[in-house]
């Protein structure tokens, strides 16, 4: 077990589900991608650790940038969404994967979604390695889910509570 602030986490996902995940993840990306180059967007913070994984893991060339936005305080999402940092590449005719840690009401995804529409790429896909499908509201198509896991609270590999617990290699789940 583990504390962070005032919360205790129990191990969830080991190193190696991750590694297993991430590596199916990458294979499926490829076979769509079918030879063109993909460019992989990570959502900031979160994501940095998926995506150092996910581009050493995919098999072929391939482009990496990031944006930030912040939805979330504490254990609960505001439900708000905030400004977008970043992509300064010319994504025309593009194969945009945008890289998700983790999906859960999806607030985060169709706004990041709405700007990406206005960018005239070829194909805008989403990748996310955890997906809580009790708590997605949306239409908006997930492409690519690496695990999907119940609606409780995750720390660890990029996810955070408070700050505390993105360097943690493998992931937790919240002690109720
Ligand atoms: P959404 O907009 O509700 O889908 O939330 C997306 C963002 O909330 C993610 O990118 C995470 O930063 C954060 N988030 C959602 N669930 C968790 C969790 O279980 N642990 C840590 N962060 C989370
Ligand atoms: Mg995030």
């Amino acid at each position: 077990m583990i504390q962070l602030h005032d919360k205790t986490f129990v191990p969830f996902i080991s190193e190696e589900d991750i590694a297993t995940s991430i590596d199916k993840l990458a294979k499926e990306i490829a076979q769509d991608a079918n030879g063109e180059i993909p460019i992989f967007v990570g959502v900031l913070n979160g994501a940095f650790m998926v995506v150092s994984d996910l581009v050493r893991a995919y098999p072929g060339n391939c482009e990496v940038s990031f944006v930030k936005m912040a939805s979330y305080e504490g254990t609960l999402s505001s439900g708000k969404v905030n400004e977008l940092i970043g992509i300064n590449e010319n994504l025309e005719d593009r194969l945009v994967i945008l890289v998700e840690d983790i999906v859960d009401t999806g607030n985060t995804l169709v706004l990041l979604h709405e700007i990406f529409s206005k960018e005239k790429v070829k194909s805008f896909k989403v990748a996310t390695l955890f997906f809580k499908p009790e708590a997605y509201n949306k239409d908006l198509k997930i492409d690519y889910i690496g695990i999907e896991i119940p609606n409780k609270f995750i720390v660890g590999y990029g996810l955070d509570y408070d700050g505390l617990g993105r360097n943690l290699p493998e992931v937790y789940q919240i002690k109720t």
